[in-house]
This record gives C-alpha cells, structure tokens and sequence, in this order.
C-alpha cells in the first residue's frame, strides 16, 4: 500500500514537474526566438484556428464569428460592425499561405457581408467592407469586389454633412448627443480614402481630410490623448459634449480609442502625404508609449486610466492595433524612431503570440486571440476573444514579415 501511496505521488510530481516545464518553454519562447520564427508559428497556429472556424459555420450562410463567451460561441449577422474581420483575417492568411481552402473560405465568407454596402444607418460600413471586400479586392483584383466597395463608400458618404464636416457616427442617445462623432470613426475613412482613388470622384477624399481635420481638432487634448465621443451642435457646428462611451470616463484615455487614432492618422498621412496626419501620430505615439501605465510588454489596460491598475483587464485588441500600426509608422519615420517603434511592435508581436495571449488551437471557440475588451462600462465582452483583436494581430505579424 505504501508503495503504491509513494508511486502515486512520484508520478503526480513527474506530471507536475512536466507540466511547469513545458509551461515555460511555451511562454518564454516566443521571448527567445527570433521575431521571424516566432511570426510563422503565430500565423501557422493562426491558419489552424481560422480553418477550424471556418468550417464550423461553412453552412450556415447568415452567420459570422463574433466572440466566445462563458464558453459560449456569439456569433452575428453582417450587419454587427465586426462582420468583416473574419473574412478580413482569412484573405491575409490566404495572401500569406496561398493555401486554396482559405481563398474558398475568404470568398464565401466575405460574400455573406454584401449588403453592408447599403447600410446607412451608421458609420461602420468602412470596418465592414474595407478589411473583407477591401482585402479581397487588393489580392485578388476581383472587379466585382469593386461595386460593393464603391455602393458602401456612398452609403457611408450619406452620413456626412458640409456644414459639420464630420461624419455622423451613431443615431442613438439623442437626448444627449445631437451629431455624436466618435474616434473609432476614423477607420472608416480608409474605404472613402480608396473611393476616391479607385472612382476619380475627389468628394470621398474631401469628406475624410475634413473629417480628419475636425478630429484633430476637437477629439485630442493637449498631451495627445483623445475623448472617445465628441458630440457636436447642430446650429453652431462646435462640440457641445466631449464624452466617453465605452472607456472609465470623460476625461480617461480608453486605449482602443487611442489606437483607432493612431491607426487612422498613420493611413491619412500615406493616402495624403500632408504631414501634420504624420505629426500627429508620431504625437499619439509618444503619448502612448511614454505613458506611465503603458506595461512593459506594451499590451494596455482596457483603458489608461482605469482605477484598479494593475488588477484591470488588457486589451488585446488595443495592443495588436497598435502594434500594426507602428509597425506602418515606422516607414514613415527617420531611423531611431522607425527603430524605436519596431522594438515596441515586436515586443507586443512576442507578448501577444505567447501561451499568455494565443489560445491553443481547437479552444478559446477557434478565435486566435485571447484576453479584449469590448466594453467594460456595459460588462459586455469582458476577457474574450474579439474577431478585430484576430484581425489586427494577424495584419501586424504580416507587416512586419513583409515590411
Ligand atoms: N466601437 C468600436 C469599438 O469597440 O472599438
């Protein structure tokens, strides 16, 4: 009996032992490796899972990946604002691999989005169309890819007004808010940006370097940090609320916030070469990266100035944004800053591909990432696994291996 008892608990040690030593190996090996390595395991375990929910949704043609929560898949229809990051992050690793059942699954998946092209009833349309149709379009130069894309910019185009010169984002809280505008807004100024180029019709890039313009104005504070909702009046055209939606409060920086401003001045500057969008996300950069609760892996809090720091949750979402666009703004840039962004992305590259932050394959509901943050003010997707976390995590681990 004792024997057995002895046996029993050198074989429990043995596995324990095993365990923490593969644990370790696993969470200080993206530390160890070389970027390059580390990039193609990532997009490697990223195919699996992207394959996998692929075919679990493969008949169900109404249906797109929203997140995994409690256990639960959600999943949306293409009219949820995130419908396009999933076929989004299966044309890039479809570019990336040439692997044909991600091109069959791109297709279809993008496909069931289509008529997003006539949503007008807010400003989303760009998320939706510009990372599926968009990617679709760029690599595969499909021309019917071309309609949708140019339908969605006019749809989008219907929410902006000459004498604001904003796009309206939302329609709701209009007790509150009279013409809401929020940062996230200037995403969706990539598929007007396009528009343009791709129509010859300069109105689509009127309205975004005006929209871009009022942003910079109204939305960022003197340390470059920015309000998450600006509400404007009407009759006068100036701000009357500067608010937050999704973040700690008015006056806090909510980090996804911050990284959609980074992200969307970076394109602004390449679509337009006027360098005061250059100035300004180097600006937005040196807000974020010096900040003194940005942690060391450079994987933010849910919001910089959330109470309980350091017990609040990160938001994958927001470091893989940013991540991705640095890795953009370092091109842009003299040598020591380039140097100085690409040493922060691959920093989030490594943190983000750990056992930390990437789901073995076939858990987490087959989403990549692990551990965003929808919206904490609401208690809505709290920890879990988000399509636009997947989205522009995928995209930073391509631009940095292209770059
Ligand atoms: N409203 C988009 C976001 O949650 O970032």
């Amino acid at each position: 009996m004792e024997i057995k008892i002895r046996g029993l608990f050198q074989k429990v040690l043995c596995v324990a032992f095993i365990g923490i030593l593969t644990l370790n190996a696993s969470c200080t090996n993206t530390k160890e490796k070389e970027i390059e390595q580390v990039i193609n395991d990532a997009l490697n375990k990223s195919v699996k899972q992207s394959l996998l929910m692929a075919e679990k949704y493969a008949d169900q043609p109404l249906v797109l990946p929203r997140s995994f929560v409690d256990g639960e898949m959600t999943t949306s229809d293409y009219g949820w604002w995130c419908s396009g990051f999933f076929p989004g992050v299966l044309w890039y690793l479809y570019e990336d691999s040439g692997d044909e059942e991600l091109l069959k699954y791109a297709q279809q998946y993008t496909q069931r989005i289509e008529d997003a092209k006539y949503m007008t009833s807010n400003h989303d349309v760009g998320f939706m169309l510009y990372c599926s149709y968009g990617n679709g379009l760029r690599i595969t130069g499909d021309s019917a890819y071309n309609e949708v894309l140019l339908t969605g910019a006019k749809s989008l185009s219907t929410r902006y007004r000459e004498k604001m010169g904003l796009i309206k984002s939302w329609d709701f809280n209009e007790k509150i808010w009279q013409y809401p505008v929020i940062i996230d807004n200037m995403m969706n100024l990539e598929l007007l940006l396009w528009a343009s180029k791709a129509s010859g019709d300069s109105i689509f890039k009127h309205i975004s370097v005006s929209h871009a313009d009022k942003t910079m104005v109204n939305h960022y504070r003197p340390d470059y940090s920015c309000f998450h909702v600006v509400s404007y009046d009407t009759v006068t055209a100036k701000p009357h609320a500067q608010q937050t939606f999704q973040g700690y409060s008015d006056e806090s920086s909510w980090s996804r916030g911050q990284a959609w401003g980074l992200y969307g001045f970076t394109f602004m500057f390449r679509e337009t070469k006027e360098k005061r969008y250059l100035d300004q996300a180097n600006r937005i950069a040196s807000y974020l990266l010096n900040h003194p609760n940005m942690p060391e892996d450079y994987i933010p809090y849910w919001d910089f100035d959330a109470p309980e720091i350091p017990k609040e949750e990160r938001d994958a979402s927001a470091g893989a944004l940013i991540a991705s666009a640095l890795i953009e703004l370092s091109s842009y840039v003299d040598k020591d800053l380039a140097d100085k962004y690409l040493t922060v992305a691959d920093k989030q590259i490594r943190t983000l591909a750990s056992d930390e932050y990437t789901a073995k394959v076939g858990e987490n509901g087959n989403f990549i990432l692990m551990h965003s943050v929808g919206s904490k003010p609401h208690n809505s997707e709290v920890d879990v696994p988000l399509t636009y976390a997947d989205y522009y995590y995928v995209e930073a681990l391509m631009r940095y291996k292209n770059r």
